[in-house]
């Protein structure tokens, strides 16, 4: 192991959404209007309750910050209680004072779905690039909706779900057959520009995508893995995504509480 990733473990899944939260809130303050890569699933429901509840004790503010979330299926609008876009407002902007004009998710629905994706590359650019983005981690590896396979260097598009990301998925759809087969991704290229990344996994189930990201090369059939080429990359895991660790691995990591 070679790579610069800094690894935390927290004794359970609440502890790290904890210590992500507070990661958050020290960078929103020392940086009013931080422009944040925001992402979706289940691992972030925690991380955004907290970050509620300092906004509502008044400890941070959202007003001056620009968000960009990292994806959005194809063909649901914003109405749609499975876009991503529903999603963040469900569970954080609804909830605090980020003006909605500063918040961008992906167009699923755009007419012109190659062109919504160069505007969203423009818009990043515009906002001065990405200072602090959360990342979740798919059991496969993927980043973002960046399926194995992915190019390292890859700008956002529209990317086609694996089988293995469909069935993962499907838990808040009716079934497999409901879960859109494309999205729109930001592209691995896009993501290791932000200035730093913040990678959240709990669970069992993420265990081996972890160890791999963590400790074999960089390279395609681990798009996590690439994050190993990039600097300022914190890996906050729970005990039960970290056993899959070497035990040298484990021994460099921060135990956090
Ligand atoms: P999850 O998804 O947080 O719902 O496990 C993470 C991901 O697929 O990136």
């Amino acid at each position: 192991m070679n790579h610069k990733i800094e690894i935390r473990i927290a004794e359970d899944p609440k502890f790290a959404a904890k210590h992500v939260a507070l990661e958050f809130a020290k960078a929103i303050r020392k940086n009013p209007s931080i422009v944040l890569g925001l992402a979706t699933g289940g691992t972030p429901v925690e991380v955004y309750r907290f970050l509620v509840d300092y906004y509502q004790k008044g400890e941070i503010s959202f007003e001056q910050c620009t968000t960009f979330n990292l994806d959005e299926y194809v063909g649901l609008g914003p109405k749609h209680e499975q876009s991503y876009r529903y999603f963040m407002q469900q569970n954080l902007f609804n909830h605090i004072d980020v003006p909605e004009e500063k918040t961008h998710v992906p167009d699923g629905i755009a007419q012109d779905l190659k062109k919504a994706c160069q505007d969203y590359e423009a818009a990043i650019k515009a906002a001065g690039g990405i200072d602090l983005q959360l990342l979740g981690i798919g059991e496969n590896g993927h980043i973002a909706f960046n399926e194995p396979g992915s190019d390292a260097r890859g700008r956002t598009e529209v990317v086609e779900l694996t089988e293995n990301t469909i069935t993962a998925n499907s838990r808040f759809f009716g079934s497999t057959d409901d879960v859109p087969r494309k999205a729109v991704s930001l592209g691995i290229g896009t993501i290791l520009e932000a200035k730093e990344i913040i990678l959240m996994a709990t669970g069992e189930s993420k265990a081996k995508a972890v160890a791999r990201a963590l400790e074999g090369e960089p390279c395609g059939d681990s798009p996590a893995s690439f994050l190993q080429t990039t600097n300022k990359v914190i890996f906050v895991l729970d005990l039960a995504a970290s056993q899959l660790l070497s035990e040298a691995t484990c021994q460099a990591a921060i135990q956090i509480s």
